[in-house]
This record gives structure tokens, sequence and C-alpha cells, in this order.
């Protein structure tokens, strides 16, 4: 029976696990707590980020991935803590130009991080009621140009799958070098998928001790029917016991990367 770290190292190319925990500075009128990697630019989570980023590089050193889309499994896995402070921490590279998007239409939650004003956003440029050049403009925190969701609505699909999508793709990525996209549960809804077809990576994020197994091999199937690419899976929620702290990071990403059975994966 294979456990959930073999069934990650088929699907991955590698995997990281960017153990979060909220900034005890955080919270001024910028940004709230969870973006730790604003509040807490060299803590051992922001490093994780940035390790994040250095994998994306190497994932595809032919064509360099532009466009990401970040999604999981189930609902509250962390796949907005994970855009938004990988997006920030991508933009923390002063030569690199870096756009998040909030595709989760159903449930946005970037504008909440950032502290900005939900609409207008992207539905209203679909519909025509606001020009996509005012997002891109200027930076909303630092380096990091953001575009929010806008009205929340029940059924996107249809936006997302139109040619229009496609085009402000093509758009965007021609004045990014990184675009984010945050969405929705694979399991539920077919918007990460509609998206994922379109971009350049699919990255999956896995709770450790909730996804269950099944369930990522389910979307990891889904997903590349849809012809969307799966490429590698962000672990989250990871505890750092205590004496794996002291004995180093290094020795750390050893575990997880060749498969120790240690604490962490005990709860599976
Ligand atoms: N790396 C992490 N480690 C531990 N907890 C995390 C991590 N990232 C996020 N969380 C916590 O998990 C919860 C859900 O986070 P988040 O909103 O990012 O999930 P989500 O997958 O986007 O949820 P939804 O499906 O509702 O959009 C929050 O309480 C958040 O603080
Ligand atoms: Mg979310």
């Amino acid at each position: 029976m294979p456990n959930i770290v073999d069934i990650l190292k088929k699907i991955d190319k590698f995997f990281t696990p960017p153990v979060y925990v909220m900034s005890k500075k955080g919270d001024d009128a910028k940004a709230d707590a969870r973006l730790v990697t604003y509040y807490d630019k060299y803590s051992y989570v922001t490093e994780q980020y940035k390790v994040l980023r250095t994998n994306l590089y190497s994932l595809s050193p032919q064509s360099p991935i532009k466009t990401i889309v970040i999604t999981s499994t189930q609902a509250q896995e962390g796949k907005s803590v994970t855009s938004c402070n990988l997006a920030y921490a991508l933009s923390l590279d002063s030569d690199k130009k870096v756009l998040l998007v909030d595709a989760d239409f159903r449930k946005p939650a970037v504008h909440k991080v950032f502290k900005i004003p939900r609409k207008p956003g992207f539905i209203e440029v679909f519909k025509g009621e606001a020009d996509i050049e005012n997002f891109i403009k200027k930076p909303v925190l630092d380096n990091l140009y953001i575009i929010t969701s806008g009205t929340i609505i029940s059924n996107p699909s249809e936006f997302l799958s139109s040619l229009k999508m496609k085009n402000y793709i093509e758009r965007l990525k021609e004045k990014f070098d990184y675009i984010i996209f945050d969405t929705p549960p694979v399991i539920n809804v077919t918007d990460s998928s509609i998206l994922g077809a379109m971009c350049d990576c699919l990255l999956m994020v896995v709770r450790m001790g909730v996804t269950p197994k099944n369930m990522v091999e389910e979307a990891v199937t889904m997903l590349k029917h849809a012809q969307a690419k799966p490429k590698a899976c962000i672990l989250t929620g990871a505890s750092i016991p205590f004496y794996y702290y002291y004995m180093g990071r290094y020795k750390y990403y050893y575990h997880y990367r060749y498969g120790y059975q240690g604490t962490t994966r005990r709860s599976y």
C-alpha cells in the first residue's frame, strides 16, 4: 500500500514543506499577519517560500515557468496563504515583475490578506466594466501587482473557459515574469482545471494530516484529463519537531525529500 509520500513522489519533482506561522509583527495597514514573507523577511518560514521559488526555476529550466495555478483537493488546505506568500517571495527578486490574480471567484481571499477592496476586480474586467490596465499600472505592495476577484459569482467557469481569458493571460504574460493564480479546490469545481490547462504549471497544496491520499490521486487524475499540468506539491501544516529544528534545516529537508518515516508523517 503506497503512502502519501510515495504518491507525491510520482507527481512531483520536489516538494517543499513551508511551515506556516502567523507573524507576530503582523497586521499593519498593508497586509494581515498571514503574509509572513512580508513581515518576517528573514525568518525560517520566508526561507521556505524562497526555496519554493528556487525550485520553480529548476522545474523547467528549458522554458521558464511564467503562469502558475495554485490549487488543492478540498477547502481550507492553505491555497490562498500559499499563493500570497509565494507571490510576495517571488516579488522580492527586484528583477522580476510578479502578478497575483485572485481566481477564486467563489470564495476570494487575496483582498483580505492585502487589505484592498475586492471590487472592481477580474469579473468587472470580464464584463467590460473595468480596464485591466488599471490593475497593472502600479504595484499594490512593494513590487507585487494584484488583480482581485471582483464580484463573487457562483458559476465563473464560462468566464474562465472563454477565449477572452486565454487572451488576457497572453497579454499579461508579455508584461510579467510570473503570474500566480489562487483558485478553488479541484474536487468540487472545474475552475482550477480550466485555468490549469491555460497555464504553464499547477502546484497542488497538500495539507499534512488532513488531505486524504486517495483524494490527491483523484485530483491529479482529473487535472491530467483536463490537460492541466500538476508539476509539484506544496505541503502545508507541517510541524517541526523541536529537535529537527535544532538539527538544522538541511537534515529536515533530507527527511522529507527521501521519505523519512518521522514524527510529522505519522498522521498518515
Ligand atoms: N502552510 C500552512 N501551514 C499551516 N496552516 C496554514 C498554512 N497555510 C494556511 N494555513 C491555515 O489554513 C487555513 C486555510 O488557509 P487558506 O485560506 O490559505 O486555505 P484555502 O485552501 O485557500 O481555503 P479555501 O478553500 O477556503 O479558499 C487558515 O487558517 C490558514 O491560517
Ligand atoms: Mg482560498
